[in-house]
Formats: C-alpha cells, sequence, structure tokens
C-alpha cells in the first residue's frame, strides 16, 4: 500500500508460491480425498518441524482438540483444567466428550494459565490439564508437567500459535502426552482450515489413527496390516482432503521465509514502540528469554478505557488492531458447560486491555511503519 487510503488489515493469509501447481497437480489426479501424496509429505514436514514423532493432519485444530481429549479418556462427569483465556474450542472439545471444563487464572504479562494455580483445582475428577502457549510464548511447562507427574495427569498442548517454537523444556507441542496446531488462514502457515494432532506418547497412536478414520483401521488396511477393514471404536471424519494438504505442503516449503518476515515486523514494533509504551503506562508483549512464534504482537493498555480508544484511534487513522479472546468462564457456554476456580482477576484485566497489531508476512516496510507512528501518535 502506498499511502494509499486502504486500510491495514489486521491479518492477510500468506499465499505460498507453489501451492496454485499442488493444487492443480491433486485436481488432476485420482486421489482428492484424505491420507495421498501431499498429507504424506505435509505430515513428514511437521515430524520434522515440530520433533514430534507422530503429526496425523486433521480438518481443523478444533477437531484435534476434539481428538485429543478423546484419546486421554475424557468422559461423562470427568474434568479438564484449562485457562479461561483461550479459545472457544479449548472448552467445547472437553464438553463435546461430555467433561466438565475448570477455567484457572493466567499469568498477568504473558496470557498463559498460571501453574501455580493448576494444583488448587485439581480434584478427583480431573483427568487432563490443557494449557495454551499464548502467542507461541510458552508456558512454564517445568511446573505443569511436575504437576502432571505428581497427580499421573496427562497434558495436552494446545499449540496453535507456536508451531516449530524452541524453548529451554524442549519444543512446543512435544512436551505433553498430546498436542495440537492450527492451519486456519490467521495462522503462520495455513491451509484455510485444518490443523494435525500430535502424538507424543506412542501408546496412543494406534488409538488415534482409528479415531481420525471414522472409526475403522483403514490405515492398517493401507499399511498392508490387515487384508480388509472395519469399524472397530468411535471415531469420526478428522481427515483433510488432499486439496489442503497440498496448500500446506507449499506453505510448510516457505516457513523459515514466512517467520523471518513474521519476526522482523514484530522486531520493529518492540524497538519502535518502546518510548511510547512507556510514556503511556502501556506494557508491551514481553516474551520470557524472548522466545516466541511471531504469532501475535500484543500491547496491554492501562484500561479498558484507553484500549477501546486505542483501538478506534487506530481504525480512524487506516490501522486495524483488535482484541483477543473473551474470558470463557463468564461466557454464556462457560457458564452454562464449565466451572470457574477462583476469581480469574488476571484473564479479565488482560482481555480487557489488550490491543494486537496487524502482523501478517505480505505487510509492506511501509505499512509497518505507519502502524508504528500512528501508535505512536496515540496519547
Ligand atoms: C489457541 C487456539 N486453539 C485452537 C484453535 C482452533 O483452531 P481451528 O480454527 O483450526 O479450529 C484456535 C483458533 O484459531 C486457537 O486460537
Amino acid at each position: 500500500m502506498s499511502g494509499s487510503l486502504e486500510p491495514i488489515l489486521f491479518s492477510v493469509p500468506c499465499r505460498a508460491a507453489q501451492a496454485p501447481e499442488n493444487l492443480a497437480r491433486v485436481i488432476n489426479s485420482d486421489h482428492v480425498h484424505g491420507d495421498g501424496p501431499f498429507t504424506k509429505s505435509a505430515s513428514t514436514k511437521l515430524v520434522e518441524l515440530t520433533g514430534s514423532p507422530t503429526v496425523l493432519l486433521t480438518t481443523s485444530g478444533t477437531a484435534a482438540l476434539e481428538m485429543a481429549v478423546r484419546l486421554l479418556g475424557i468422559a461423562e462427569g470427568d474434568e479438564v483444567i484449562l485457562p479461561s483465556f483461550t479459545f472457544s474450542s479449548g472448552a467445547t472439545s472437553i464438553v463435546a466428550a461430555g467433561g466438565t471444563p475448570v477455567f484457572v487464572d493466567i499469568e498477568g504479562h504473558s496470557g498463559n494459565i498460571d501453574p501455580a494455580l493448576v494444583e488448587a483445582a485439581i480434584t478427583p475428577k480431573t483427568k487432563a490439564i490443557s494449557v495454551m502457549h499464548y502467542g507461541g510464548v510458552p508456558v512454564d511447562m517445568e511446573a505443569i508437567m511436575a504437576l502432571s507427574r505428581r497427580h499421573n495427569i496427562p497434558v495436552i498442548e494446545d499449540n496453535a500459535h507456536g508451531l516449530a517454537v524452541s524453548t529451554k523444556y524442549g519444543r512446543l507441542g512435544t512436551i505433553g502426552s498430546v498436542a495440537i496446531q492450527s492451519f486456519h488462514d490467521t495462522k503462520n502457515v495455513h491451509c484455510g482450515e485444518g490443523g494435525a494432532i500430535l502424538i507424543n506418547d506412542p501408546a496412543l497412536v494406534e488409538a488415534a489413527e482409528i479415531m481420525r478414520e471414522k472409526g475403522t483401521n483403514r490405515s492398517k488396511f493401507l499399511r498392508g496390516q490387515v487384508d480388509k477393514y472395519t469399524w472397530v471404536e468411535w471415531g469420526s471424519s478428522f481427515l483433510p482432503s488432499e486439496l489442503n494438504a497440498a496448500v500446506l505442503d507449499a506453505q510448510l516449503d516457505e516457513f523459515d521465509t514466512i517467520q523471518e518476515r513474521r519476526f522482523a515486523i514484530w522486531d520493529t514494533y518492540k524497538n519502535g514502540l518502546e518510548s511510547w509504551a512507556n510514556e503511556n503506562s502501556a506494557m508491551l508483549m514481553s516474551p520470557a528469554d524472548g522466545v516466541h512464534a511471531a504469532h501475535v504482537f500484543f500491547v496491554l493498555m492501562p484500561s479498558l478505557e484507553k484500549r477501546d480508544a486505542l483501538l478506534d484511534y487506530l481504525r480512524t487513522n487506516g490501522v486495524i488492531g483488535t482484541f483477543h479472546y473473551v474470558p470463557l468462564h463468564s461466557s454464556p457456554a462457560g457458564i452454562k458447560y464449565g466451572r470457574a476456580h477462583g476469581s480469574l482477576e488476571k484473564t479479565i484485566l488482560f482481555s480487557e486491555r489488550l490491543v494486537r497489531l496487524p502482523l501478517w508476512p505480505g505487510m509492506s516496510q511501509e505499512q509497518v511503519s505507519k502502524v508504528v507512528l500512528t501508535v505512536q501518535q496515540f496519547k
């Protein structure tokens, strides 16, 4: 954009050069349904990127969460602890299995679940702890895994934001028993709608393959391990078509370039807004040890009023910023299906004061500079 009046959008899906050719290959082939060559290729790339031994593509991050919850055997009456500051799918996947989401508070600076509050929320009904690495900033997994071992409760990592992020705890998505990625078009790499489940506990692999293939042992059949396939367990249609896999595969080829550009934009915001933040009692996203995925860049304003005023100011001046998750514990479905543990004050404050700035790899330098300048002009 060159001084035009078009607003700078909050998110524009990234495009990979090879995607049109990949799609044409699928359309002109005899294999358009799931688990074809592009699924294999994308899954192999994801195994390499994430370090998880088993990666199965799914139709969405939500579908992967539904699988994760079921794989851990969550059923009627069971409880799963999760942050209130997360996407609805974190909770609705638990409810779909008959379980109860138990919401705990977050850390005020990162937006991640506060491990110090998890233990008090554990009851005899607790069957899993589900964490979400907000913006790809790692949750304190040392503390979470210590709780997991002490209480013998498995961990789900919602890593929708943090593909391939390396941390002192290991790579995100490889620490809990199961983890999920989202490839929705707002994510760093995408295929429109898509996701993956990462299975780190080898005992869950066969069950996951069956669940993903409508409850059948078709995966075994395709590998020649059984001579016909049949319905063996509960399952659903969780596998994406080759069309989605073809787009994802093309994006994964460009992962390094995409990340490089996202980090450059993130760093420009961080450096350009530091003094403004100090002068305006705002807090810029400050990941511990500098570890994050450049998925979001957020500013915490001193109050809800200031936050709304900044969003209005940005919009009036051609920059589309946005808030993020509305707390789940006080949402209509959260009240109906879930239970809040404690006051969740930090969740409320974080959600009310948060502004995310535009961050997508196709942004021009001019657009990035305009975002910085527009924020700096807000007092
Ligand atoms: C943290 C988190 N988890 C899960 C999801 C669900 O992913 P999907 O949109 O692929 O179903 C999202 C949504 O974008 C998300 O932000």
